[in-house]
């Protein structure tokens, strides 16, 4: 479009020009033409009225002299005459003659040479001709005459013809411009969208022919070359499926996205997959004039989005981006990916209050400190727990509408957030499969029994088919608070819980990462980083989290001063970039968090730089994959000290971003992801800060091939249970119990 505006607005321009330049050209000679004429006009008036007072004049007559003019002024409507004696004093002047004092001086130049003159001269709004001819007796000058033509019709005239051209070249710009565009949409604009969506189709396998859609005429040739490539791609395709086809009987092979998608079809028959989640996957916002969107920083999103690309079907989450509402349709839908789309994102709407109570209030301040265990003392508050009743019912109205036509939906429902959700779905919709992931610790059932409303609260999980934790260990607590909370039978050797006619099975199915990751590993240029982050010393570190407390970075930085003091050769030779977006800025304990890690970074910084060099670069800003994986590939290390977690992505991520299988992962006992990354990482008390020192230095000094051998080893665990198979293994547990 933009391409056709240029052409247009070229052609545009050209065409002003050329019709300026005519409008200029015709109005010289229209004017030249009338003052001609006007002028021969005037010449002939003043010969015959030379000829008609020349008697009476020699004669003194002045009042035939007079007589003659009144009579030429009403006959030649003149805008008036004159007759001048030799001092160039009136002798008779008709009424209507303008007082202009060029006459005066005009009569006089016209006696001295002896020669008529005509000028043109402004006389208040009007444009006058002023013409002077000598009058004789014999050969001698005695006086003048003088004719005053009105000379306005001239300008008149040329105006009119800028005017008339003016309103043709907008006429027909016009028509122009409307012409153009209707032969640019119909000829280029919608063939050429049809191609794409048509190619788009075939990329995705949506259709099977090959031929793009509105390729002829023009673009037959490049229709052409599509139908080929197309043809090849279908052709991959099948092959591809054919081999994630006969993979589906080997369960040892690598879980990828064609597999899943290719189990999706075969066990669930395509059935429509529904996650349901807090924390939506895209977040649209304002950026100066433009939209952007941006991935929060999420591991539930970093695990969901892979299996939702895979699989395609719905995704229902809060819509907390400021351009959010601006993107989507009338059904609060948007597709997504926004570069490429493949599922639909819905998007609900929450009130100020509603995200006050029930997200900052009941979903951090009370679940979220009473799960993770991190020191923090939980806040309950009524009316937050009767807002997070109401929002928790605000996405089940939301998601019953949803599946109200479709039979036996697959709901995933994600998190803390919306642990009432499942029994409000069963209630309404028993047929519905159910899965509930939580993807934090669940405490001991001495932890959890200090909140008011665990009753409900299980009882709301309970609704699930499926209740899936990260670890054993989260469900063995769980079951064990279940038992001591509510009424229900609970079976330890199945792993069972059965409350009134429902059964709820609760299984670990450890959270993962996409590995291979789709080619998503960012390409930013490694150097441009190092540069940007001052990361150019002999050594990196990376530590990536969100600007929580229960990720240890108060812990981490002490560890790092201490690293220092211990080994200060490691000074202007290593540094620590920690990347920190800020997170749940609406909860105090997070604001007050953000400077204190703010204030202890800089202290460290104090301490030890020199020379330019600061041990601890805190980068507090939201960053993208494609930023974040070539500092994964780059770093030596990569630090993660969380004092709870369900699992711990970034583990992941990094293992999953080193195709070069070195560089060292030092991890926190207290991450999930340390029971499957034993062996390859070295794990750490972060709660100590000489260990932290020592793991630091033990990792920078590791050699090669040990780095290797452990980076091997946790490459393999994370390829063969990569979040492909966490959904599968999911999603076959829930279809298999029916
Ligand atoms: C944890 C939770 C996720 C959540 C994420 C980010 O990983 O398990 O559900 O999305 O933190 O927190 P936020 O409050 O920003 O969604």
């Amino acid at each position: 479009m933009r391409q056709i505006i240029l052409i247009v607005g070229g052609v545009v321009v050209a065409v002003v020009f050329v019709v300026v330049g005519f409008t200029f050209k015709q109005t010289n000679k229209e004017e030249l033409a009338l003052m001609s004429r006007l002028q021969s006009r005037t010449q002939i008036i003043a010969d015959s009225l030379a000829e008609s007072i020349e008697p009476s004049y020699r004669k003194y007559a002045t009042s035939s002299v007079q007589q003659v003019i009144d009579r030429i002024t009403n006959n030649e409507r003149v805008a008036g005459l004159g007759v001048f004696d030799s001092k160039g004093m009136p002798v008779a002047v008709s009424n209507s003659l303008p007082k202009e004092t060029l006459q005066e001086l005009l009569v006089a130049r016209v006696m001295d040479s002896n020669v008529p003159e005509g000028i043109f001269v402004k006389s208040g709004e009007e444009m006058m001709y002023v013409f002077a001819d000598p009058i004789h007796d014999d050969e001698r000058v005695v006086g003048a005459l003088l004719v005053v033509q009105n000379a306005q019709y001239i300008n008149d005239t040329l105006w009119n013809i800028w005017r008339d051209n003016m309103i043709r070249f907008f006429l027909v710009t016009f028509l122009f411009l409307f012409a153009i565009f209707l032969m640019a949409y119909s000829v280029f604009i919608k063939p050429l969208s049809r191609m794409a969506e048509s190619v788009k189709a075939v990329r995705r396998g949506d259709v099977d022919t090959e031929e793009p859609e509105g390729g002829h005429g023009l673009f037959s040739p490049l229709s052409t070359e599509i139908s080929k490539i197309t043809h090849s791609l279908k052709r991959a395709r099948l092959v591809a499926s054919e081999e994630a086809r006969l993979r589906l009987e080997k369960l040892d092979t690598p879980w990828t996205a064609e597999r899943l998608k290719e189990f999706f079809k075969s066990y669930l028959k395509g059935r429509q997959i529904f996650v349901v989640s807090n924390r939506e996957p895209y977040i649209h916002k304002k950026n100066k004039n433009k939209i952007t969107w941006q991935i929060p920083a999420s591991g539930m999103v970093t695990a969901l989005e892979p299996i939702m690309e895979a699989c395609g079907g719905m995704w229902l989450a809060h819509g907390s981006g400021d351009a959010d509402r601006q993107t989507v349709d009338d059904r609060d839908m948007v597709k997504v990916p926004p570069d490429d789309p493949g599922y639909l994102l819905k998007r609900i709407w929450l009130t100020e209050e509603e995200i006050e109570r029930y997200y900052n209030g009941f979903s951090n301040e009370a679940l979220w400190p009473i799960c993770l265990m991190a020191h923090n003392r939980p806040l309950f508050r009524e009316p937050d727990w009767r807002m997070y009743r109401q929002v928790n019912g605000k996405f089940a109205r939301s998601l019953l509408s949803e599946i109200k036509s479709v039979e036996r939906p697959l709901i995933l429902v994600q998190d803390y957030h919306l642990a009432l959700l499942p029994r409000m779905i069963k209630n309404s919709r028993p047929d519905a499969e159910i899965g509930f992931f939580w993807h934090i610790p669940w405490p001991s059932a001495e932890t959890f029994s200090i909140c008011p409303w665990r009753k409900e609260i299980l009882d709301g999980m309970l609704g699930a088919d499926i209740l899936g934790f990260h670890t054993q260990q989260h469900c063995n607590n769980f079951l064990d608070t279940v038992s001591k909370e509510i009424e229900s039978i609970v079976n330890f050797e199945e792993f069972s819980i059965t409350r009134g006619d429902h059964t709820t099975y609760v299984k670990p199915f450890p959270i993962s990462v996409a590995f291979p990751n789709n080619g998503k590993a960012g390409k930013a240029p490694k150097s441009a980083l190092m540069e940007k982050y001052k990361l150019n010393t002999e050594f990196f570190g990376i530590g990536v989290d969100r600007m929580d407390y229960t990720k240890g970075i108060m812990e981490k930085l002490k560890g790092l001063e201490f690293f220092f003091s211990l080994y200060p050769e490691y000074q202007e030779r290593f540094t620590f970039l920690q990347i920190a977006p800020p997170s749940r800025e609406g909860v105090k304990k997070y604001r007050e968090f953000n400077e204190d890690v703010t204030r202890e970074a800089e202290r460290i910084n104090k301490k030890f730089e020199k020379n330019g060099w600061k041990p601890v670069v805190l980068h507090k800003e939201h960053c993208s994959y494609e930023e974040i994986y070539p500092l994964y590939r780059a770093a030596h290390v990569c630090l993660i000290t969380s004092l709870s977690d369900g699992m711990n992505l970034v583990a992941k991520e990094y293992v999953a971003a080193r195709s070069d299988e070195v560089g060292v992962l030092i991890l926190s006992q207290f991450a999930g992801a340390s029971r499957e990354l034993r062996g390859g990482a070295l794990i750490l008390n972060p709660y100590s800060a000489e260990e932290t020192a020592k793991t630091i230095f033990e990792a920078l000094t590791m050699p090669v091939s040990e780095q290797y051998r452990r980076m091997k080893k946790m490459r393999d665990t994370v390829k063969n249970y990569n979040v492909y198979r966490w959904a599968a293994e999911f999603l076959k547990s829930l279809s298999n119990l029916s």
